[in-house]
């Protein structure tokens, strides 16, 4: 029997890549960027399965240049805004994210951002390697405190939880605001108080970000909600980067409506060296790397292969984000 035809566009940790290629005639795109788009449509041409990356539009023209066999979709992130799951749905081909394995790590790199941002890290290390740093000065750098204050959660599913779970550890005051409310003892354990999303941002001196992109979240932090926060808040996202208004939030990082900026995700990505925002001293930007640790890609790369390798049996995802795919009918 014919081995099933698979492309995976991109290297991904072999803790993936093994598996997948012990069971498929397996295609690697092997450049650090990703496959300009006629080439992954080129290359998506008969197979049967796909692992997608964020970076890969996987929509109704690339699931027809792939053909009617494609079995299943694997996308190696939790989020999938680069997938047309309808289209997907449409044809009845499960999608497969990787859930749960990345909160914790993501959670960290929130905090990392938050607590850069508010004690001027990265400024202070330009600082120093400019041979700036001549004495201890009693105004140099001065930040504000983290431990103490009030933090708006946004978005309070698994990540923005785990992001709350480390607030408590600063003794903060915790807000969150979603579309549903937490259940009581979730509230509970983290101490977390429901908010709109108008008091949350009036009353945090950090604002995080853990929404999905939708067409409801997206520039959900635009100029106006902006000109509400409090004038020393820090606003750190590691959602996506078309959550924020980036051309209203360079505006108010630079004219003191708010004090701080740490930003994982941009919009577009990647972020042009010549961006408005990088001129900004209050601003701090890393290149999407909030799962970015050994172990989670790994754990990702194990769970997008077996979301695949499920799909080509036949079988039901592990991690299906169109589960309507299986009802009958
Ligand atoms: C995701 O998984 O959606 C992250 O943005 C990248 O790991």
């Amino acid at each position: 029997m014919s081995r099933p035809r698979v492309f995976v566009a991109r290297v991904i940790p072999e803790a993936g890549l093994a598996p997948i290629r012990e069971a498929c005639d397996t295609d690697v795109w092997p450049d650090e960027l990703p496959p300009p788009r006629e080439e992954l449509l080129r290359r998506v041409e008969g197979i049967d399965g796909l692992v997608s990356l964020l970076t890969d539009r996987v929509d109704g023209e690339l699931l027809d240049r792939a053909g009617p066999q494609l079995r299943v979709v694997s996308n190696y992130a939790v989020g999938f805004d680069n997938v047309d799951v309808a289209a997907c749905t449409g044809r009845r081909i499960p999608v497969g994210n990787t859930p749960g394995v990345l909160t914790e790590t993501t959670a960290d790199l929130a905090w990392a951002l938050i607590m850069a941002a508010a004690r001027r890290v990265a400024e202070g290390d330009r600082y120093v390697r400019a041979g700036r740093w001549r004495t201890w000065g009693p105004m140099l750098l001065l930040g504000s405190d983290v431990h103490g204050s009030t933090i708006g959660i946004v978005g309070f599913g698994r990540i923005g939880q785990a992001v709350a779970r480390r607030a408590t550890g600063f003794g903060m005051r915790i807000l969150y605001h979603d579309l549903s409310r937490a259940t009581e003892a979730v509230e509970r354990e983290l101490g977390a108080r429901f908010a709109t999303l108008d008091e949350l941002l009036a009353e945090s001196d950090v604002v995080s970000l853990h929404v999905n992109l939708t067409d409801v979240t997206r520039q959900l932090i635009n100029r106006e909600r902006l000109a509400t926060m409090k004038t020393n808040a820090i606003l750190v996202n590691t959602s996506r980067g078309p959550v924020v208004d980036q051309v209203a939030l360079f505006e108010a990082l630079r004219d003191g409506v708010i004090g701080a900026a740490g930003l994982d995700v941009t919009d577009p990505e990647p972020m042009a060296a010549d961006d408005p925002l990088l001129t900004l001293e209050n601003c701090l930007v890393v290149p999407h790397i909030a799962s970015a640790t050994h172990a989670t890609r790994g754990r990702m790369a194990s769970m997008a292969a077996a979301n695949l390798l499920a799909g080509l049996r036949g079988e039901r995802l592990p991690n299906p984000v169109n589960p309507e795919v299986y009802d009958r009918g």
